[in-house]
């Protein structure tokens, strides 16, 4: 296994503790997320623990399903003690970009639902500025992709309709929508960029992730570290 699959496996670990008996939790969504899914798993059949939980994508659904967690939905529990999740990038007050993945819409719906929300990640995915060297997914109404293209190039975005990479068209959500990975460059207000791009009709969602983390664990090649939203 190379550093970083290690270094996720580390994080995935120690976010885990935070699950206790007869939570209801938030499953993320990612390669770091299942390793959290995994381990979630391994705790119920060890410990006979009662957890439900919400999965944040038919893939998660999947492998949670195949990990022996029992499912539950927003509709039964809309309030979720705990959500561990993964992040495509960090930036030093917690705030993230998600949807690398293409779930992001899911995810902060049910990010948005939780108690606590915990990320977890490798050290790669740790930033100075959000936006640098990372393009922020957004997910779009496929009716309304041409005029929400141009109204992203109008605030400063660089936008490009995500393509399936094993056959041509675009990738469709879990919600049948469309994924434009918009480059801004390092983002100087995260906290003015959501709200003018939420605004724009047909997005249905970004990938900004502002003020929801609240306990970040990094994987490192030689440990795991922890950072808090404070
Ligand atoms: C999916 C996500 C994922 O959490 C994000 O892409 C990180 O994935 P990985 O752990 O595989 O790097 O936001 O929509």
């Amino acid at each position: 296994m190379s550093w970083r699959e290690e270094a996720k496996k580390r994080a995935a670990t120690e976010a885990v503790k935070h699950v206790k008996d007869g939570f209801t939790l938030g499953l993320g969504s990612g390669s770091t997320a299942a390793y959290a899914i995994k381990a979630i798993g391994r705790r119920i059949q060890r410990e006979k623990l009662k957890i439900l939980g919400v999965p944040t994508s038919h893939q998660t659904q999947r492998l949670a399903e195949d990990s022996g967690i029992p499912l539950t939905t927003l509709k039964e529990h809309p309030e979720l003690d705990l959500t561990l999740d993964g992040a495509d990038q960090i930036d030093k007050e917690l705030n993230l970009i998600k949807g690398m993945g293409g779930a992001l819409t899911r995810e902060k719906i049910v990010a948005s639902a939780t108690k606590e929300f915990v990320i977890v990640a490798d050290q790669t995915k740790l930033a100075d500025r959000l936006g640098k060297n990372q393009q922020l997914p957004i997910e779009v109404l496929p009716f309304a992709l041409p005029t929400v293209m141009l109204k992203i190039q109008g605030i400063g975005g660089n936008p490009l309709l995500r393509e399936m990479k094993d056959k041509t068209g675009p990738v469709l959500t879990d919600n049948g929508n469309f994924i434009v990975d918009a480059d801004f460059g390092p983002i100087g207000s995260p906290e003015e960029l959501n709200p003018q791009l939420i605004s724009i009709p047909g997005v249905i969602e970004t990938g900004l992730f502002i003020d929801m983390a609240d306990v970040v664990y990094v994987g490192k090649p030689n440990g795991v570290g922890k950072l808090q939203r404070e």
